[in-house]
């Protein structure tokens, strides 16, 4: 009882804080709140709930973590299609991906405010078992129209890592299908150093211009 009342206060002191900033993510935080009280509050026919995840263990994160992770859907969508073209789709990215971008949001490597406060909502322990539940769900299909364009000659570095068709693979995540307005904002991210958490990734973008960049982004979104 003691343990679930303090964990309600902080949940309410981070939503205090982050209502300054961006009133979404105080709208998210409400939500994760309102969910976990009635899990803590209510009756539960399970009082022995581990709290986190085995990691690996899919329907274990899942029973667990699954209403926690219904916030995500906010803005990555409840299709897996996000709200805005500024936020990525994170439906079926690959696994070792999505755990070591939680990870750099949780720890502050990879920089963003409002995936700071997503990531640092769940514990160290919950990163693994929520990369596995949306890694496992499948890439949303394409609403029809994206003009796809002739192939950029510098396709050839990127598909080195990031695979035939972009499609991803372990060395580097699924790029192809991702929006116009994310990926060109990704790219100059890395090339402006405002995104560190990859310095080949820096690497690569500082060498191309902005045209190039914009010319990769429309073709990449259009796969
Ligand atoms: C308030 C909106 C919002 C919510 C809620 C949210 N995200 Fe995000 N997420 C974003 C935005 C915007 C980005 C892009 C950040 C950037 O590029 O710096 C992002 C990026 C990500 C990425 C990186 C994807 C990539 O392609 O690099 C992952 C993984 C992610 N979010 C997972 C989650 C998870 C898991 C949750 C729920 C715990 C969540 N997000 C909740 C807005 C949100
Ligand atoms: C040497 C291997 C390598 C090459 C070559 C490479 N990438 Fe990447 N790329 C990566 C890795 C690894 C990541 C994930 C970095 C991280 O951990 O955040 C990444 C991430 C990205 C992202 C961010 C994806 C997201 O969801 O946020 C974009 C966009 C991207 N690469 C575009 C490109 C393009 C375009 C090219 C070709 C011009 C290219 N990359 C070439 C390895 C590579």
């Amino acid at each position: 009882m003691v343990a679930s009342r303090d964990r309600g206060h902080s949940n309410n002191g981070s939503a205090n804080m982050i209502n300054n900033h961006v009133p979404t993510v105080f709208g998210v935080l409400v939500v994760l709140a309102a969910l976990a009280t009635p899990a803590n509050a209510a009756d539960t026919h399970i009082p022995e709930r581990p709290p986190v995840a085995t990691l690996g263990n899919v329907a274990e994160a899942e029973a667990i973590l699954g209403a926690k992770l219904l916030v995500c859907n906010t803005c990555h969508g409840a299709d897996g299609i996000p709200k805005s073209a500024a936020t990525p789709i994170i439906w079926g990215l690959q696994e070792t991906y999505l755990v070591k971008q939680l990870h750099d949001f949780h720890s502050g490597d990879r920089d963003s405010e409002v995936m700071t406060w997503m990531a640092t909502a769940l514990s160290q322990a919950e990163l693994g078992p929520a990369a596995a539940y949306f890694a496992k769900k499948s890439w949303p299909a394409r609403s029809a129209g994206a003009a796809s364009t002739s192939p950029p000659a510098l396709v050839g570095v990127c598909q080195a890592c990031h695979q035939q068709n972009l499609a991803g693979g372990l060395p580097a995540p699924r790029l192809a299908g991702q929006r116009y307005e994310y990926l060109v904002e990704a790219m100059r991210r890395y090339a402006e150093g405002e995104r560190t958490n990859n310095a080949e990734m820096m690497n690569i973008m500082k060498a191309l211009s902005p045209a190039e960049r914009d010319l990769m982004a429309r073709y990449i979104s259009g796969l």
